[in-house]
């Protein structure tokens, strides 16, 4: 990197992407920020910046050549766009994920058919277009349940677990009308224990620093509709032979998805007979709270900061990727029921206590709430700290008592009903 070629242009200026603006600018590296939407908190958190769509490439090209040649590399958090990172990376010469990456880790089903012919295993799974495709799989299969999904939306945008063959047909419309293309993918619903993961890559090494249980406790009363309730750090496994099984898969899937330079976040799924098996990989870091939040309050590790690194071109500080501490953490989400808002109690007794990291709401007074479907809608998030999980949990338990939304005139809370 030379004296010029000091800045990171970071795509994307909300909520998601300050984190890294952020740890940039700690880091001693100019910012350059580009969101469509003006009022993008990061246009101002950054040193260099425009209302530009970073989706509109040709536009973005124009203003990164008008500019002096102040740029090392290009990144972002959250937003999962590594087709454009792919675009922008490969004009400049800079390290980005490859257009191919770009489009196996943005289509679940090319995603999944990569997965086998690297001999990952996967659960079972099929491109389907019918009720009747989906009748066929499932008896072929023999399982118990099984899941519908788009193969190109995220945040499970139109994912539908099915149980009874009366709302296959059902499920197939809400899956084709969610998602961009229509196309849809049919999956065995596997039972077991979930796992999120987030691998960085770069210089022809791999490192697993982030990795959590996922909490999908009170979901049910979601169904058919299925979202994980946030995660538990550190993972029950950690420490024991499943944690580096898990290890070594996603490591395995992000080389298969091309992965070289950058981030790759995994949802595993442990089925108990089979063991450990990929759901889905994307080639980018989390959004959310868990490589900004979770992971740093567990271990005290900042691996958004080697993503960067990589993006730049620096020599990554693999060893700045061991844990210095290990506390329990928890994120949970609040899912009150739908309708107007017209008051949010957040008692003292329970935001000021020092293990309460975070309380977030995400919509005002005034806002009307619609039936929680993915966890773009949801209501907010509180991410507590301990020494334990009981001590967590009870927490946990009082947030979901205390934090309550008062919704067409009446007081409700956030818990997931069990
Ligand atoms: N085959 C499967 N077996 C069990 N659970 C699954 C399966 N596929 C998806 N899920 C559940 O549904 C969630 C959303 O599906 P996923 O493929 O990760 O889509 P999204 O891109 O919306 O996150 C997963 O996090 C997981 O909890
Ligand atoms: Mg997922």
């Amino acid at each position: 990197m030379t004296e010029k070629s000091h800045t990171l242009l970071v795509l994307g200026g909300s909520t998601d992407q300050l984190f890294m603006i952020r740890t940039a600018r700690e880091m001693g590296l100019h910012t350059a920020c580009l969101d469509g939407n003006p009022a993008a908190p990061g246009l101002a958190a950054a040193h260099l910046s425009a209302p530009i769509d970073f989706s509109d490439l040709p536009a973005v090209f124009q203003w990164i050549d008008r500019q002096e040649k102040i740029f090392g590399g290009v990144s972002t958090m959250g937003s999962d766009v590594p087709h454009l990172l792919a675009a922008i990376g490969a004009r400049y010469g800079w390290r980005a994920p490859t257009a191919e990456t770009g489009r196996l880790a943005t289509d679940k089903l090319a995603m999944k058919e990569c997965f086998v012919a690297h001999g990952l295993p996967v659960p079972r799974f099929s491109a389907v277009e019918s009720g009747a495709d989906v009748r066929r799989c499932w008896s072929e299969w023999g399982c118990q349940r099984v899941i519908i999904k788009p193969i190109d939306r995220a945040g499970s945008r139109g994912v539908l677990l099915v149980n009874d063959d009366q709302d296959i047909d059902q499920a197939v419309a809400h899956a084709a009308g969610q998602g961009l293309s229509g196309r849809l993918i049919l999956e065995e619903f596997v039972p077991g224990p979930q796992i999120s993961t987030e691998t960085v890559i770069g210089n022809g090494q791999a490192h697993t620093p982030g990795f959590a249980d996922r909490v999908y406790e009170g979901m049910e009363s979601f169904h058919p509709q299925i979202m994980e309730n946030g995660g538990w750090l550190p993972a029950l496994c950690q420490g024991q032979e499943l944690e580096e099984q898990v290890v070594g898969l996603v490591e395995k899937a992000a080389a298969a998805l091309g992965v070289n330079n950058g981030a790759a976040k995994g949802d595993v799924v442990v089925c108990p007979q089979r063991g450990p098996m990929m759901i889905e990989m994307a080639a980018r870091l989390s959004g959310g709270d868990f490589s900004e939040g979770l992971v740093p309050l567990s271990t005290g590790v900042n691996y958004v900061r080697t993503v960067i690194e990589i993006a730049m071109g620096m020599d990554p500080d693999w060893k700045a990727l061991e844990p210095r501490q290990n506390q329990v953490v928890a994120n949970r989400y609040f899912f009150p029921c739908a309708g107007t808002l017209e008051e949010v109690d957040l008692p003292r007794e329970f935001v000021d206590r020092e293990e309460v990291v975070k309380v977030v709401i995400s919509y005002q007074a005034g806002d009307v709430i619609p039936v929680i479907r993915s966890h773009g809608d949801r209501a907010g998030v509180m991410v507590i700290v301990g020494d334990s999980r009981g001590q967590v949990q009870d927490l946990v338990d009082l947030g979901y008592e205390k934090v309550r939304f008062k919704i067409d005139g009446r007081w409700v809370t956030g818990k997931p009903q069990q």
